[in-house]
């Protein structure tokens, strides 16, 4: 049994496979074409944060395949009410086939994942967002073609977008040039990240875009971390992905955003709705890549 709480969880063969198939559900989707692999597996969507893209994603998805999906919160189950997460894990798990948890602490996905009798999914921790990194490389892929060897400019928050990215270079050869206000750095600690050569660090975030193939950030205030907001705003102040960071990036440089987008504060209008963003490409692809993904876990590789 495998379980995907961080993008390190694959090998790079294994995302060679998983984008080569969810290409192959997205065009069988594009045709209206069946693809039903999970008639009678259930999905359980576990979602202590809010969520737009993960939910509908996940939920059409397991239904496209054939399964079946229950929806709980903190709010309407007894995770709300104090059940520790090792007893609820062992329960959900005796009556779903897969289950995917967006939470806070990395921590407690781990912890349920332990005592699970299946597969667990990372939908979004305040440490990672695997599923959305997933995302993201198909969708460079499907635009400009093998990522490795490549420069990512990321600019902003060093958070759970940041970490993920941080780990795919890794994994996948590619660079990231990083780029954050000070307090806001990236921990390679809590990213995971073993020697660390696969990114750069920059003060000013034009160097990090310079010559970037792909420029990407997130909002300068994350789930969880709200009552921070006021201070972000001030800290974050320049590290707005505009016209002129794109500039100086490649003459062919994407832009990508994980959504939801707050327009003048980490992006200006004219770069998220301009004529370098695949942000819709990207969100729809949450779609395949995680039926693909699903799918993997559930049966390996199919022919
Ligand atoms: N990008 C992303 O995970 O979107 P949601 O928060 O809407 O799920």
């Amino acid at each position: 049994m495998r379980h995907y709480l961080q993008f390190s969880d694959l090998s790079a063969s294994e995302y060679a496979y998983l984008f080569e198939r969810a290409a192959l559900i997205k065009r069988k989707f594009k045709a209206y074409e069946k693809h039903q692999p999970l008639v009678d597996r259930t999905l359980a969507m576990i979602f202590e944060k809010a969520s737009t893209r993960t939910r509908v994603s996940f939920e059409a998805g397991m239904y496209q395949l054939g399964g079946s999906v229950v929806h709980l919160t903190t709010g309407d189950s007894q995770l709300g009410r104090s059940e520790p997460i090792e007893d609820s894990a062992r329960v959900i798990s005796r009556m779903v086939d897969l289950v995917m948890i967006r939470t806070y602490g990395q921590d407690k996905i781990v912890r349920f994942a332990e005592y699970s009798r299946v597969p667990v999914i990372n939908g979004l921790t305040n440490e990672f967002h695997p599923c959305q990194i997933l995302a993201d490389i198909f969708t460079y892929i499907e635009h400009r073609g093998s990522i490795q060897g490549k420069t990512v400019a990321w600019v902003g928050d060093g958070n759970n977008m940041a970490n993920t990215w941080l780990q795919a270079a890794e994994l996948l050869g590619f660079t990231v040039h990083v780029s954050t206000p000070t307090g806001y750095e990236v921990d390679q600690a809590v990213a995971g990240i073993a020697r660390g050569e696969s990114f750069k660090v920059f003060d000013d975030p034009m160097q990090a875009c310079a010559d970037a193939d792909l420029v990407t950030t997130d909002v300068w205030t994350s789930m969880g971390f709200e009552t921070e907001n006021e201070a972000r705003k001030k800290a974050f102040a320049e590290w707005c992905v505009d016209a002129d960071m794109m500039r100086v990036a490649k003459p062919d440089a994407l832009f990508m955003h994980c959504l939801p987008a707050h327009r003048g504060e980490e992006v200006q209008a004219d770069v998220i709705d301009g004529p370098q963003s695949v942000v819709w490409d990207e969100a729809e692809n949450r779609l395949h890549v995680q039926k693909a993904l699903m799918e993997f876990l559930l049966l390996g590789r199919l022919a």
